[in-house]
């Protein structure tokens, strides 16, 4: 180390220990706090658990962060001059009657963060000067009565407490109070219920009625079906239960595949089927899905023409679940689908229900090559089961 930096070191250490001793001059174990010039006293934060003796210079005492836990009487004894007093974070839960009795002068009382239980009625009566009071988190539920005989308080923070019943007439005399920081709990916490239980209906509501507007036709179906089986309505026989054979849901772009193939193979070949084609069949005026239901209901089977437009649509969604009820219901499976296309699998996976239909189901796929249409649509009426209700086979 060269010679001018070393000195400048060594004038820092004796500068340091020089400026350490005045500091600590009057600390030691009768005196444990820190103070310059026995005016300003800093006993903060040396878990101390009451006041110990102090210089009756003392003006400003900073005992936050200990453990008095009782502010007995006479506690600062002999400290008649302290004009500020810190207190917060102390575990302070009893005042009594005379804590304070020889702090006329003093301005200002800090009692931040003590849970106190106990305040003496009269315990603030002594602080004739005091000008600034925070009583800020201290677990209060009524605003101290003493208050009123204070005439200089200027500043009063009540603060995060649990004020319930807010006198605030107790600050009416007081006509130098520009100051006063006060919440009323009560309140707050009762718009915080209140927002959570507005919030809360809000959702629900708001569900319902998305739910309301999308599954309004499964929604229906589902009530119908209750109501039916509270009345103890009896499933309808077989036979005559039916009035199509074949719900056809398809996409309006396969229509033609609907009518150039569909209708002549399943409907004009024997044996026929009775085919339900929304286009054709379904009631003019009537809200579609309830359409869609009431053919679902009135079909045997229930064919889907799945193609990659039609998934993406959604529409086919409202029948894969009524068809899954009647699976779980009736224990029909009545659901038979068609890939038109081929539907990359990205596109299945995208859409849980079909994912799960096309994993558990075997389904038919329309075979561009026209040599393998015959087999298509045997499997297809295997698929389908046989056609029974017809209306000329009534009679059978
Ligand atoms: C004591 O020190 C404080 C600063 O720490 C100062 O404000 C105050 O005026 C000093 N008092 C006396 C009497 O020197
Ligand atoms: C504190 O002082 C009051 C009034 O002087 C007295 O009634 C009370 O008993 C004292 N408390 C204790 C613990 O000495």
């Amino acid at each position: 180390m060269s010679r001018p930096w070393f000195l400048l070191f060594v004038c820092f250490l004796l500068g340091h220990s020089a400026w350490m001793y005045s500091v600590s001059a009057i600390r030691n174990d009768a005196f444990p706090c820190w103070s310059l010039n026995k005016t300003f006293v800093d006993c903060s934060a040396l878990y101390l658990e009451h006041v110990p003796p102090l210089p009756q210079t003392t003006t400003s005492l900073d005992f936050s962060d200990n453990r008095i836990h009782k502010l007995a009487n006479n506690s600062f004894y002999g400290l008649d001059n302290l004009l500020q007093l810190k207190l917060c974070t102390n575990g302070i839960t009893s005042m009594e009657e005379q804590a304070f009795a020889n702090l006329q002068q003093l301005e200002e009382l800090n009692l931040k963060e003590n849970p106190l239980v106990y305040i003496h009625r009269e315990v603030f009566i002594p602080l004739q000067s005091l000008r600034k009071l925070d009583l800020s988190t201290v677990r209060i539920t009524a605003i101290p009565e003493a208050l009123r005989m204070l005439h200089n308080l200027q500043d009063v923070n009540l603060a995060s407490n649990r004020i319930t019943s807010a006198n605030l007439d107790i600050f009416r005399d007081l006509k130098n109070l520009p100051l006063l920081d006060y919440k009323p709990d009560c309140k707050s916490y009762l718009g915080y219920y209140t927002c959570i239980v507005m919030s809360t209906f809000l959702f629900l509501y708001t569900t319902m009625t998305y739910m309301m507007v999308k599954y309004h036709a499964y929604i229906r179906y589902l009530y119908q079906y209750a109501r039916g089986k509270l009345r103890g309505y009896q499933a309808i026989p077989h036979r005559h239960r039916y009035e199509y054979d074949v719900f056809v849901s398809y996409n309006n772009e396969d229509i033609r595949w609907v009518q150039w193939e569909l209708i002549p193979h399943l409907e004009e070949a024997e044996p026929h089927y009775r085919l339900c084609i929304g286009d054709r069949d379904f009631l003019a005026g009537r809200d579609i899905t309830t359409n869609i239901v009431e053919a679902i209901q009135g079909s045997r089977k229930t064919l889907c023409l799945l193609t990659q437009r039609f998934v993406r649509s959604g529409w086919c969604t409202l029948e894969f679940k009524i068809a899954q009820h009647r699976l779980f219901e009736e224990g029909e499976d009545v659901l038979v689908l068609v890939l038109l296309e081929d539907i990359p699998a990205h596109v299945v996976q995208r859409y849980n229900r079909l994912r799960q239909l096309m994993s558990r189901k075997t389904y038919l796929v329309w075979p561009e090559d026209e040599r393998a249409r015959p087999l298509f649509w045997v499997r297809l009426r295997k698929a389908l089961g046989v056609g029974n209700v017809l209306p000329y086979e009534e009679d059978v």
